[in-house]
């Protein structure tokens, strides 16, 4: 129970990562709010929570939309008085080849995967910096690092991500003596439902980009994100953790 009695905002937390994360906070005894587009699925999201005897709270929004999010954590402050981990989860990819990319999806991309960090962590960052501590924890992607080679036409997402890895480093300064830390995990391919379509030739060649020849487990992640939230990561901050099996070496 290492985090026991703190308060979290998981988004994206109707989501493969997001769910499981949100349930391995909610197992360390941290209240558990759950932002998404997917209501039905956020509900499902706080059950987990809640059976390990903490609380759960919900809002849909897109997370796109700044007064949308402004009022989403709004309401989870005025019912908790405050917020000590914030996980951006939220995002996800689709392939577009560069020459025939349309404005729209280039944009859709980059709202879904850098302006929603910005939204939420906007929303949070006023009621953190006046506890003088909290921790913010972003998913960003192997992408942002390796070009996206596992998936080729991933240039709008990994340039998303990599906004969310500069983001990430130059909050980490501005807030560093506010007692707040700011980190990212850069995940590489995970064994989430969204692999399972994959063809055996599919998943050769995507496990020859990895020298471990593992994809990534959820739950392995959800650990790193405690890790980070937990008393014991106080001084790390800035830090882009690539969860690849060695891809990005
Ligand atoms: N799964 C992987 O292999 C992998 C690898 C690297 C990075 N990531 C990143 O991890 C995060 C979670 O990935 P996942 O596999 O769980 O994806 P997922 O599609 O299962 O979950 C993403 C969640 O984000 C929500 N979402 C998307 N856009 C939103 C918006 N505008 N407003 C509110 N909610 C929105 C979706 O409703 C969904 O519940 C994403 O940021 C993704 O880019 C995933």
């Amino acid at each position: 129970m290492r985090l026991q009695g703190k308060r979290a905002i998981v988004t994206g937390a109707a989501g493969a990562l997001g769910r499981v994360i949100a349930e391995t906070l909610a197992a360390e005894g941290a209240d558990v709010a759950g932002l998404d587009l997917n209501a039905a699925g956020l509900e499902e999201t706080a059950e987990l929570v809640r059976s390990h005897g903490v609380r759960a709270y919900s809002a849909t929004a897109d997370l796109t939309d700044f007064d949308a999010v402004q009022d989403a954590v709004a309401g989870v402050v005025a019912e908790w008085g405050g917020i000590d981990i914030l996980l951006n989860g939220a995002g996800g990819g689709a392939v577009s080849f560069f020459h025939e990319m349309t404005a729209e999806t280039w944009n859709t991309q980059i709202a879904r995967n850098l302006d929603s960090v910005f939204n939420v962590t906007r929303a949070v960052l006023p009621s953190m910096l006046q506890q003088k501590s909290g921790r913010i924890i972003n998913i960003a992607s192997i992408a942002a690092v390796s070009g996206g080679r596992l998936v080729r036409g991933a240039t709008a997402y990994a340039a998303a991500k990599a906004g969310v890895v500069g983001l990430t480093k130059a909050l980490a300064i501005e807030v560093a003596e506010s007692g707040i830390t700011v980190n990212a995990l850069a995940p590489g391919a995970q064994a989430t439902p969204g692999r399972d379509n994959d063809t055996p030739e599919r998943r050769e060649a995507l496990l020859d980009q990895i020298p471990t020849r593992l994809l990534g487990e959820p739950q392995h992640l959800a650990q790193t994100v405690v890790f980070l939230a937990a008393p014991e990561a106080v001084n790390i901050t800035g830090l882009i953790l690539p969860l690849d099996g060695g891809h990005s070496i």
